[in-house]
């Protein structure tokens, strides 16, 4: 399949693809998304087949104003409404119970649907045009890091969808909060830039799921299903490091050789022996974040590393989202060094 490259002008033909039934990279302010009519199983198909993703887990669906969700959930309760009202447009995903208009395909035959209003100008203007909510997972190939530069997306895309709009860097680089509204009580599936601290303020207390901070253990059931997968697997082997910033240089230098490298704050890496990857300093959680992802894809290039020793971010704050996302990228791998 041949894949236009399309420019930030061309919100109409991008727009004239999903109404068409076709699938197009689009994107946003946290990572590029993969969109089709979420109200057409048959294209919505198309985004599975080429991201190779499971058929088990559901897809967001993305709308321009706050009054088309009306159509997708059943009810919106207060707190949810509250969120929503501070959080809109922005990088904030709702989970709510679904109207039978959502196809089965979009929600993994849940009952439930997840919904994000976005704030990036040109997907809010193909939802316009398209006047279909569309549905958009990540638009990275099933395992890989999500995409947040428009490379990521041509290197894993291209051939496989109708068209990727060249949008720039993305400014967030982690993917949405997600946070489900379907439950007795406000629950997190996946912390983002909008932080647990953030939303308390506006909601009181919520609960976190356990999988956010240790994944999903063989034969328990994911509640919300992203979780239970890896994810974001280098080829190399990640190990995170908990502790320190000394301990962490003096570990990493004894396990130096040319297999072996870092994933680490910039500053670290005049102090360590071994190639260092850097990803923006540490305690700068905003721009970590925004680097993350093609920190990741870069290791992804290093053919002769085999090991990739991980500073441990503090899971606080924005911190939470980037520890949850370094977990699943090291299949889990926490070692404490005293
Ligand atoms: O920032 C984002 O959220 C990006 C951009 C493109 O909007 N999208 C994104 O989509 O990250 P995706 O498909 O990569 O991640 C969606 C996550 C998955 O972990 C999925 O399991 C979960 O949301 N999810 C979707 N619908 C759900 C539902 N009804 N119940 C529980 N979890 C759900
Ligand atoms: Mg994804």
């Amino acid at each position: 399949m041949k894949t236009q490259i399309l420019t930030k002008r061309q919100t109409n033909v991008a727009a004239d693809i999903i109404k068409s039934g076709g699938i197009v990279a689009l994107p946003t302010e946290t990572v590029y998304g993969l969109g089709a009519n979420a109200l057409d199983p048959s294209a919505v198909e198309k985004i599975f087949k080429a991201k190779g993703r499971p058929s088990d887990n559901p897809l967001i669906v993305h709308i321009s104003e706050f009054d088309e969700i009306y159509s997708l959930v059943k009810e919106i309760p207060t707190n949810a409404k509250k969120l929503v009202d501070v959080f809109w447009p922005g990088p904030l995903t709702i989970i709510l119970p679904r109207t039978a208009i959502v196809p089965n395909i979009v929600t993994a035959n849940l009952d439930t649907v997840a919904i994000r209003l976005p704030s990036h100008p040109i997907m809010r203007e193909v939802i316009k045009l398209s006047k279909v909510p569309i549905a958009a997972p990540s638009a990275n190939i099933s395992g890989k890091p999500s995409p947040t530069k428009f490379s990521h997306v041509f290197n894993d895309m291209n051939g496989k969808i109708d068209a990727i709009l060249d949008g720039g860097d993305c400014s967030v680089g982690l993917e949405s909060t997600v946070i489900t509204f379907a439950l007795d009580t406000p629950k997190l599936f996946r912390p983002g830039k909008i932080t647990v601290e953030q939303i308390e303020k506006v909601i009181g207390k919520i609960e976190v799921d356990k999988a956010v901070l240790e994944g999903v253990k063989a034969g328990q059931i994911a509640s919300s299903p992203g979780m239970k997968y890896k994810h974001y697997a280098p080829n190399a082997k990640i190990i995170i490091l908990d502790c320190n910033r000394n301990k962490y240089i003096n570990y990493v230098n004894s396990k130096a050789s040319a297999e072996v490298a870092a994933l680490c704050y910039e500053g670290d890496e005049k102090d360590l022996n071994v190639l260092a990857i850097t990803y923006g300093k540490e305690y700068e959680y905003e721009i970590m974040a925004k680097l993350f992802f093609d920190a990741l894809r870069k290791i992804d290039t290093m053919k002769n590393i085999k090991t990739v020793y991980a500073r441990c971010p503090n899971p606080q704050g924005v911190g939470l989202a980037l520890y949850n996302r370094l977990i699943r990228a090291a299949g889990f791998e926490v070692q404490k060094i005293d």
